[in-house]
């Protein structure tokens, strides 16, 4: 192509009139955050004004992995007419791919030059500047934005998605099993859980209690519970199946009273 040719006004009914992102969002850094600006944006020429951008292009298209824009090179992405460069490692900034001579795609990046073949205008690499004409003003920034992923992104980088856990499932804990089950005690009367050293009983529907298994005689486990007492063996002592409380001794003392829950139809201790 020559000055004769005609030239393909690539997304130049837009050139000159949509703001690039600036010289400060048009740079990422892998792994992080859009970068902050570098301090010389001003630099050559023409940077001021921000007319010679190219048309935006859709926020969040993949342009390609980061892995293959050479350190102080850069690549150019035809299609979404963007040329992404790394002027320093892990730097990463994005161009408009559109010369800004006369609207040809720049083709190539090398020796820290983006470069127009139209008519051999050459951009540096690390802002865009015009470092050979005959074009007037530096490439218009572009966002770029590097995934977490090392995916090179137009515009910002889309959220790290969140791998959310899944939800807890609102499970109605299952409760622990008992010592005994419900219908495991009669009512009226109880069981002795020897291990445990404690006997449950159920003096009346639905109501449980527990206690010491241990006769407060001289220590012997109480061994059965009939006619609504529950009795030691040792020596004859009995205790109601109600409180614990002495119907019969040689004990003197009631059963100490143990804690029990019900949950579902378990029974537990506490
Ligand atoms: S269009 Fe002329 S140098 Fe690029
Ligand atoms: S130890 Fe129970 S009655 Fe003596």
């Amino acid at each position: 192509m020559n000055e004769n040719t005609p030239v393909l006004p690539r997304r130049s009914a837009v050139a000159g009139t949509v703001a690039v992102c600036g010289l400060a969002a048009g740079c990422a850094r892998y792994g992080g955050p859009t970068a902050p600006p570098p301090p010389d944006a001003g630099d050559g020429g023409g940077g001021g004004e921000t007319g010679t951008g190219s048309a935006q292009a859709p926020s969040g298209e993949v342009l390609g992995a980061a892995a293959d824009i050479p350190v102080g090179g850069g690549k150019v992405f035809k299609d979404q007419e963007i040329v992404v460069v790394q002027p320093v490692e892990g730097e990463f900034k994005g161009f408009s791919a559109v010369c800004t001579h006369q609207g040809c795609l720049v083709n190539a990046v090398a020796d820290g030059t983006i470069n127009c073949d139209c008519h051999g205008s050459k951009f540096a690499v690390a802002d865009g500047a015009v470092t050979a004409g005959p074009a007037p003003e530096p490439l218009g920034e572009q966002q770029v934005s590097v995934t977490p992923d090392g995916q090179i992104v137009l515009g910002e980088a889309p959220p790290a998605e969140t791998t959310e856990a899944p939800a807890q499932e609102e499970t109605t804990e299952a409760p622990p099993p008992g010592l005994a089950s419900t219908g495991d005690i009669p009512v009226g009367g109880g069981k002795i859980f020897a291990d445990e050293e404690v006997v449950i009983t159920q003096p009346t529907a639905g109501e449980f209690r527990a206690f010491s298994a241990v006769c407060t005689h001289q220590g012997c486990m109480v061994t059965k519970i009939t006619g609504g007492t529950i009795n030691c063996e040792c020596h004859g002592s009995k205790f109601a199946v109600a409180d614990g409380g002495v119907t019969a001794g040689p004990a003197s003392k009631p059963l100490p009273e143990r804690t029990v829950r019900v949950t579902g139809d378990q029974i537990s201790l506490t």
